[in-house]
Parts: structure tokens; C-alpha cells; sequence
């Protein structure tokens, strides 16, 4: 259940709120699903967040913009664009890891995938870079229904996707921002640890479409593809045959029933359960979210 690779927790919530007052945090991916809330959570926590994504002169390609970003700041969210487990992500995120370090930002938290053998080679880069570390392995967001590439598909009428009958313990992007912001935060608790992230049930993609039809009023249609068909279909679409390559061994290992259990997580760092699949699809219906 719970996913530690480490020492066993044995707290409740962060801790040490007072002490976050004087503090700067570096959020990358600021703009993205995660980063959003990361900075959220971080300023409620009183912290003073530097948001970092290109629009703010960062770029994850261009190392000459990493020191102006971080020097001055105590901490950092790591979040690499596109995925953790890509080949240019170990490199970048260990050499941005070892100058976070030399500049004295002490803290770094990874956002990691959960189940993701490829993203094993950057969890590791981040280990071995001399920062305090905190990895944050996450399960499916609920939010890629929401916001990202394939909400174009769903309000189309049709998701394809290789996902199979496998069930999945969707996570709501706001509990990751909590627990980032409270790892970030909390003295030593969460240093040299791995947490995994779950929602609190397994869902189906199938359950999942039909809960996002059944409260939207919309009927949406959940295809299930073979993984190397749905490559096929990336790469007709533009997508680089390397890329897609990448694409479907992701997908052929974390649709395979691996992730298919819930963990802990969000219960252990923030002392709290995490939010439900039904609570997240009720109030993005109700925002419009899926309105065609
Ligand atoms: N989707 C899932 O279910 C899931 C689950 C577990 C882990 N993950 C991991 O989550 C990560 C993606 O995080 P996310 O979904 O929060 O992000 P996202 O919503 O995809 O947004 C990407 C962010 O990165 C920024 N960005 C893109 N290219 C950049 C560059 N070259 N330099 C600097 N910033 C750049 C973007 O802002 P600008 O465009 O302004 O630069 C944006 O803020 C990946 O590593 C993935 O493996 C995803």
C-alpha cells in the first residue's frame, strides 16, 4: 500500500508552516497541470514562489537561463516537459539538479510517474546531485480529461486510447500540488524519500468516460486501441516515429495492471484522503469542461 523507499512515515501534516515564511521556492512547469497547483499551495503555504516555464525566461533546452532562475531560491519543483521518463530527462534534470545544488537551493522534489521504468534513470540523476531530494511518483492525473491533449479527443465524441480494461487509480492534480508544496516545506521528513500518489479508487478509462458522460450530459465513447496501433496513428498525425517509438513502450508498461492498486500518499503527507474521480468530474462539468 504504502510506498516508501525508505523509512516508514509515521506523521501526520506538514509541521513547520512558520518557517515557510522566509522562503522561495522555484516552481517549473509553473503554467502546466501540476505546476499550477504547486505554486498555489506553495504561496498558501506562505512561501515566495518564482515561477519558471518559458513565458519567464526558462527553459529546460537552454542552460544559460537555469542559474538566473534559481540563484537565491531555497527549493525547487523539478516538473521535465513532455515526460520524466524521456531520454533528454535524465540528462537535464540531473545537470539542473547538480547546478540547483552548487547554487545552494537545498531542496528538490521530482515529479516522477508511477509504475514508469524509463523515468528510473532520472529519479536517479536527481539522487545523486547533492540536494536534499524528494521524489513524488504520480499515478494518472484526473486531469488529463481535463486539460491537455486529449480533452480535444473527448469532446470530439471519441477517446482512443491503448488503456485496455485496465483499471487506474486516477490522481487529482491539486493533491500533488499539496503534497509537493508540503514536502517542499517540512524540514527533514520527506528528504531521501519516494512517495506514490494515488487517488483513492481504481476506475477503469472506460469508467472514467462514462462518469464524465453521465455528468456532463454528453455521451462520450471510450475506444481501447492496441498500444503500437495507437503509435501508428501518432506518427500519421506528425508525431516523430522516435517519439511515438517512446510513446508506446510508456504506455505498453503503465497500461499492463502494474499501477493497478492504490497507495497511501496523499494520506501520509497531508494527513488527509485524497480527492475522488467523482468530486473532480462534477466540478470541471460543471465549469463547462466537456460542453460541446
Ligand atoms: N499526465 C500524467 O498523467 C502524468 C503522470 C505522472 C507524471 N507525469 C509527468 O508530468 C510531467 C508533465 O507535468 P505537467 O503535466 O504538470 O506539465 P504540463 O501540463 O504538460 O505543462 C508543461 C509545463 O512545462 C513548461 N515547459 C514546456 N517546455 C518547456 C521547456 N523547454 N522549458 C521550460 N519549461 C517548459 C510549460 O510552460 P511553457 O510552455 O510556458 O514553457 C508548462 O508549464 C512529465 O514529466 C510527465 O512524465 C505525468
Amino acid at each position: 500500500m504504502g510506498s516508501w523507499d525508505a523509512r516508514t512515515l509515521t506523521g501526520g501534516m506538514a509541521d513547520n508552516a512558520a518557517n515557510t515564511q522566509n522562503m522561495t521556492v522555484v516552481v517549473t512547469g509553473a503554467s502546466g497541470r501540476t505546476g499550477s497547483r504547486v505554486v498555489q499551495a506553495a504561496r498558501t503555504a506562505g512561501c515566495t514562489v518564482r515561477s519558471a516555464s518559458r513565458t519567464r525566461g526558462f527553459d529546460w533546452e537552454d542552460r544559460t537561463t537555469w542559474a538566473q532562475t534559481l540563484r537565491g531560491a531555497d527549493a525547487a519543483y523539478l516538473v521535465y516537459p513532455s515526460d520524466v521518463g524521456a531520454p533528454a530527462a535524465t540528462e537535464g534534470v540531473g545537470a539542473l539538479a547538480r547546478e540547483a545544488a552548487g547554487l545552494g537551493v537545498r531542496r528538490l522534489v521530482l515529479l516522477s510517474a508511477r509504475g514508469e521504468q524509463q523515468a528510473l534513470a532520472t529519479e536517479e540523476a536527481l539522487k545523486v546531485s547533492g540536494a536534499e531530494w524528494t521524489v513524488v511518483r504520480a499515478s494518472w492525473f484526473a486531469q488529463n480529461f481535463s486539460e491537455g491533449p486529449l480533452v480535444e479527443e473527448l469532446r470530439r465524441g471519441e477517446l482512443v486510447f491503448p488503456a485496455g480494461e485496465v483499471r487506474e487509480p486516477f490522481v487529482d492534480v491539486r493533491d500533488i500540488g499539496d503534497v509537493v508544496a508540503a514536502v517542499l516545506t517540512s524540514g527533514e521528513r520527506f528528504v531521501g524519500r519516494t512517495v506514490e500518489l494515488t487517488g483513492p479508487r481504481l476506475l477503469s478509462f472506460r469508467d472514467a468516460v462514462a462518469e464524465i458522460s453521465a455528468a456532463s450530459g454528453t455521451t462520450f465513447a471510450y475506444t481501447p486501441v492496441p498500444a503500437r496501433a495507437y503509435g501508428e496513428a501518432l506518427t500519421g498525425f506528425g508525431v516523430p516515429p522516435e517519439e511515438a517509438e517512446f510513446l508506446v513502450e510508456v504506455f505498453e508498461g503503465l497500461l499492463d495492471g502494474r499501477n493497478a492498486c492504490v497507495t497511501d500518499g496523499v494520506q501520509r503527507v497531508l494527513g488527509r484522503s485524497p480527492r475522488d474521480f467523482t468530486d473532480f468530474v462534477r466540478e470541471a462539468a460543471a465549469a463547462g469542461t466537456w460542453k460541446v
